[in-house]
């Protein structure tokens, strides 16, 4: 099968670019759709590879996504349908479109070498940063296999000539802030984002997409770029067709909105024709490194980019400017700053070994570490002049701390939460609601945490003038994980002062902290990070225990990938979908981490080790009953792996344990759970009722 570039300027029309997910409404209807496709008189497919978080897609591209992964649809699947479709006629050019993590785990070069081999032309990565899309794109030109860039309304000029630069056969242009599926045309904008982009691109084809669906649409949008694209309308009309029908109804469509056109098909060239550019290199400058090793990064849709440039610059003018930490510092009495500190001594005795010390974080304001970050980025949120504020939220802490940072400054507040974890965390939706803020409920995906945050990054791009998202754990893209740790380090800094004055300025052994994404353990850790001495211990949620695949321990037994917009560790199948996760604890139930962690576990200067549910109920009753203080059940994680670690050391050793958050919101989830883990820790707990 030939490569072919230029698909677009060897047209005399505009060219139409239609996509749909491989696999979607089933796989026995991919084939006659891309038939259909061609028949009605397309001119370039865009076939979907599925992925698990497709953060970038409105409510009808992710149901395509998850209709063909529950169908089975993986890479090498969604190959051989192409070959298959080239098989049965098929001559159109087929780009593959789909999402980093997927192409990863495959091998970049192998997905490149198959894909041609099974006779597609090129591909779309909605989530690679230029610096990588320069690399993917020097490998991809080599193969003769094109690369086509996204740019959309808020790509910089340095970016935009980039972009420009790798682009084989076309640029994708993306005419709206937001997801796809956004009816209702497309942006008033679209003539000055044009203009801009052929500033650049020269004679490179534009193909402009989102918001179109009509043929009008398709002759507006026609008279300023070269090719138009439609997706989500597609995925709709095959979506609603009957059963085996979807070829014969997207032919139908197409034609409708082509309004019959003669078909004359694209006049493929092939690659030694293609004139080969020079491959070269591209990085972006960042005042804080934006790379933690290998990990970290900013791999996020095009469109997420301007909001953490603005979130980026509004980070480092604030961490510079010393009357921002003036007001952040004022903010301490208000949270109960400094946290108190102390031994502990009955669970020492109990322990027999380490002296062990806990740092009270469940006394704060709000019962929780996350009042620390959710006040400083609505500090930074309020510099931006923004009016509205989002978060996500798991186990509700961060969604109360964020609400009452709301409450407190008087920005609007709407909380994302898994509809799960509403159901988990009820006492904390109230707590939300009582204090003004909105709470959605999540429903699609697995109504977690990891479903919370894909739709708060959704929101952000549709809202970025009024909104700030304040993330919640050191997680994300540049710069969320050293934001959030610079703000949360404040607890690592104060146990270590606080240490030091009940020890002779000595320093401890070991600091032990629950793992969810990581803030309360790279605030805790970071300030020992230079003290090589000082053993760092992180506990992830083992759930039912790590042979049981039912988990959350990401550290501990997943894989580098990419998601949620950073290269990190991820609970992923070997087709690099993300897993469902499980936890007893809702906050530490999240297939992702901190890049920070993942870089600490690859140099050695952490340890990571799970918990299952069970041992940290273990860590929950041994803290209520031994010291009086009940703890979240993220923190009874640490609390357990705190004890076990103080075991394996002598006397003369001390530890600190990071207790995160107080247990109030998980009294009704223990009552819960025991019936199950009651037994296997010989807890025989019932709930009695009073007469
Ligand atoms: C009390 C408490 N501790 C720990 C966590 C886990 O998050 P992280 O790893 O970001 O500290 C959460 C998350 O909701 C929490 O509520």
């Amino acid at each position: 099968m030939n490569t072919n570039h230029n698909f677009i300027n060897s047209l005399d029309r505009n060219a139409l670019v239609t996509f749909v997910t491989a696999g979607y409404p089933t796989i026995e209807d991919t084939v006659p759709i891309l038939k259909g496709f061609q028949e009605g008189g397309v001119d370039i497919i865009e076939l979907g590879v599925p992925f698990s978080d497709p953060i970038a897609d409105g409510p009808t591209i992710q149901v395509a996504n998850t209709t063909a992964l529950d169908n089975g649809v993986t890479v090498i699947k969604t190959l051989e349908l192409v070959k298959k479709a080239r098989e049965e006629g098929v001559t159109l050019p087929i780009v593959l479109m789909g999402y980093y993590n997927p192409v990863l785990q495959y091998g970049e070069e192998k997905f490149i070498k198959d894909a041609y081999k099974a006779g597609a032309n090129g591909s779309i990565i909605v989530d690679l940063p230029p610096e990588e899309a320069v690399k993917f794109r020097n490998l991809s030109a080599e193969a003769g296999f094109s690369y086509i860039p996204l740019v959309a309304p808020s790509t910089t000029d340095e970016r935009l000539e980039v972009l420009s630069q790798i682009a084989d056969s076309f640029i994708y242009v993306v005419s709206r802030m937001g997801t796809t599926g956004v009816s209702g045309g497309v942006s008033v904008g679209i003539t000055d984002l044009v203009a801009r982009v052929r500033k650049f691109s020269g004679k490179t084809p534009l193909a402009v997409g989102f918001g179109v669906s009509t043929r009008q649409d398709f002759i507006n949008v026609g008279k300023l770029s070269d090719g138009i694209v439609i997706g989500s309308k597609v995925i709709n009309v095959v979506g609603e067709a009957k059963f085996g029908e979807a070829g014969d109804a997207i032919k139908a469509y197409v034609k409708e909105i082509l309004d019959n056109r003669e078909v004359s098909p694209v006049n493929l060239v092939t690659s030694d024709d293609y004139e080969k550019k020079e491959s070269f290199t591209f990085e972006e400058t960042h005042k804080f490194p934006s790379r933690f090793g290998e990990f970290g990064g900013q791999y996020v849709p095009e469109i997420l980019h301007a909001c953490l440039r603005e979130l980026e610059k509004a980070f480092e003018d604030a961490v510079a400017d010393p009357s921002f930490w003036e007001e952040f510092r004022s903010l301490y009495q208000y949270i109960g700053r400094p946290s108190s500190f102390h031994k502990a001594e009955r669970l020492t005795e109990h322990a027999g070994g380490a002296q062990i010390w806990l740092k009270r974080e469940d006394l704060n304001h709000t019962g929780s570490h996350k009042i620390n970050n959710a006040l400083a980025q609505v500090l930074i949120a309020k510099r931006l002049g923004k009016t509205e504020i989002i978060a996500e939220t798991g186990a509700g802490q961060h969604g109360v701390a964020t609400a009452t940072a709301c409450a407190k400054f008087g920005l609007k507040c709407t909380v994302y939460m898994g509809a799960e974890d509403v159901r988990r965390q009820a006492l904390n939706v109230f707590r939300m609601k009582i204090l003004g803020a909105d709470v959605v409920a999540v429903t699609n995906g697995t109504k977690t945490l990891r479903d919370a945050t894909s739709e708060a990054f959704r929101n952000w791009v549709t809202n970025l003038k009024t909104t700030h998202y304040v993330v919640g754990s050191a997680i994300g893209p540049h710069p969320y994980p050293t934001l959030v740790r610079t703000f949360q380090s404040v607890i690592g800094n104060e146990a270590k002062a606080q240490f030091k004055e009940l020890n002779d300025g000595k320093l401890p052994n070991a600091i032990v902290a629950c793992v969810g994404g990581g803030s309360n353990s790279t605030g805790i850790f970071s300030p020992f990070e230079h003290d090589t001495e000082v053993e760092l211990l992180g506990v992830e949620a083992g759930g039912d225990g790590l042979d049981t695949g039912v988990h959350s321990a990401t550290l501990t037994v997943g894989e580098p990938g990419v998601f949620h917009g950073v290269k990190t560790y991820v609970l992923q199948d070997k087709d690099g979908q993300i897993h469902d996760t499980h936890s007893v604890s809702a906050g530490l139930d999240y297939p992702g981490v901190g890049p920070e962690l993942a870089a600490w576990k690859a140099s050695g200067r952490a340890k990571f080790i799970a918990a299952t549910d069970a041992q940290a109920l273990e860590g929950f009753r041994l803290l209520s009953q031994l010291e009086g203080i009940i703890p979240a059940l993220e923190s009874s994680h640490a609390v357990y792996g705190g004890i076990q670690l103080a075991k394996s050391l002598s006397s003369d050793k001390h530890i600190i344990i990071n207790v995160s958050g107080r247990g109030d919101k998980d009294v009704q989830s223990v009552a819960e759970v025991l019936p199950k883990l009651g037994p296997k820790i010989d807890w025989d707990l019932r709930f009695e009722t009073f007469q």
